[in-house]
């Protein structure tokens, strides 16, 4: 933009018939060794940029295996009384199990010496190290922590890495699906990609042959059941498994072709990783009225969602979901 804009300038003062041809000559050969220089520093800037994602892909990698590896001996435990641990910052009590999950993560951070502002579920916004404003760490320690409780074997975890505390400034994700040991990956403008296989979401527009994942789980159901019902109506095969970091990255890799969340009730922190990862999958991802989806990474922010396979389906979709303004 620097570089556009002096050129424009350089072009400008050509055109000013009231300046001597020496004068203009010097201008545009220092144009032109501003506009190598600044191309210079912007491709050294993009190299920064990617060994800095690159990295983060590395250490999110480690994070989820020192979950696995604390949360191994927590997992033969569950049928005992679990201690109280008061309630986390998203609102939920805290089982050990998710203390020990976001231990893990905060643990292999600092042990590699990374300045960081956790945004966590359980613990909030915490500050590490020199710098913490230099990167932001969104984290869902376990998404799924009821069926992780009652063995249900679909459970995730869930990290993302962004310049700012907002969704939109995610640039690496991780969401691991811990019972399965799937790993689903993704940093900006380089793809979706499940255990180290490029992902893409499915290419059906039929919604009677589609299986679209609808969270209903609400103590307000009463407010967006009548929101939902043409689309229930008009589709087959209507699924919930319970923990929504993993159900988006369902959409992505084609396992489902769309997910749903328009209660207002599902936190950033559940979702931040795996919005990266929907969208760099190619599929289509905003607010339930079709606005971008952008808001602050922050236990306490709610979001809402239509994510849909591909641009048909999530325009069929939009079609048929009410927005909360819209009267029966
Ligand atoms: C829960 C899961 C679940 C959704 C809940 C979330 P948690 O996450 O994503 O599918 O219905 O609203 O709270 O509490 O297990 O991290
Ligand atoms: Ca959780």
């Amino acid at each position: 933009m620097l570089e556009n804009s002096f050129l424009e300038y350089s072009f400008l003062v050509h055109v000013n018939r009231g300046l001597g041809q020496g004068f203009l000559v010097q201008l545009s050969r220092a144009a032109v060794v501003f506009s190598k220089g600044f191309n210079e520093n912007s491709r050294m800037e993009e190299r920064r940029a990617l060994m800095r994602q690159n990295s983060w892909l590395e250490i999110l990698v480690q994070c989820k295996n020192k979950i696995q590896e604390q949360i191994a001996p927590l997992l033969e435990t569950l049928d005992q009384p679990q201690p109280d641990l008061g309630i986390g910052a998203g609102g939920d009590p805290i089982r050990k199990i998710d203390l020990a999950a976001e231990n893990a993560v905060v643990g292999t951070l600092t042990r590699r010496g990374v300045s960081f502002t956790l945004i966590s579920e359980e613990s909030g916004v915490r500050k590490y190290g020199e710098r913490p404003q230099e990167c932001y760490v969104t984290v869902d320690p376990i998404d799924g922590t009821t069926n992780l409780m009652r063995r249900v074997p679909f459970y995730a975890t869930s990290i993302a890495v962004s310049e700012k505390p907002f969704l939109k400034d995610v640039y690496s994700a991780l969401v691991a699906d811990l019972f399965h040991g799937v790993t689903y990956t993704a940093q900006k403008a380089r793809g979706s990609f499940r255990d180290n296989r490029r992902i893409s979401p499915s290419d059906n527009v039929s919604l009677e042959e589609a299986v679209i994942g609808v969270d209903l789980n609400s103590y307000k159901v009463e407010k967006i059941a009548s929101r939902l019902t043409r689309l229930i109506k008009k589709t087959r095969h209507i699924r919930h498994f319970g923990a929504n970091a993993l159900e988006l990255c369902y959409v992505a890799d084609g396992t489902t072709d769309a997910f749903v969340d328009i209660r207002g009730k599902l936190r950033t922190t559940d979702v931040a990783a795996a919005c990266l990862i929907v969208k760099e999958a190619g599929a289509m991802l905003t607010m339930p009225d079709g606005k971008p989806l952008d808001v602050k990474l922050d236990p306490g922010q709610k979001v809402e969602f239509i994510a849909a396979a591909n641009a048909e389906m999530h325009r069929s979709i939009l079609g048929l979901v009410k927005s909360g303004k819209e009267k029966e």
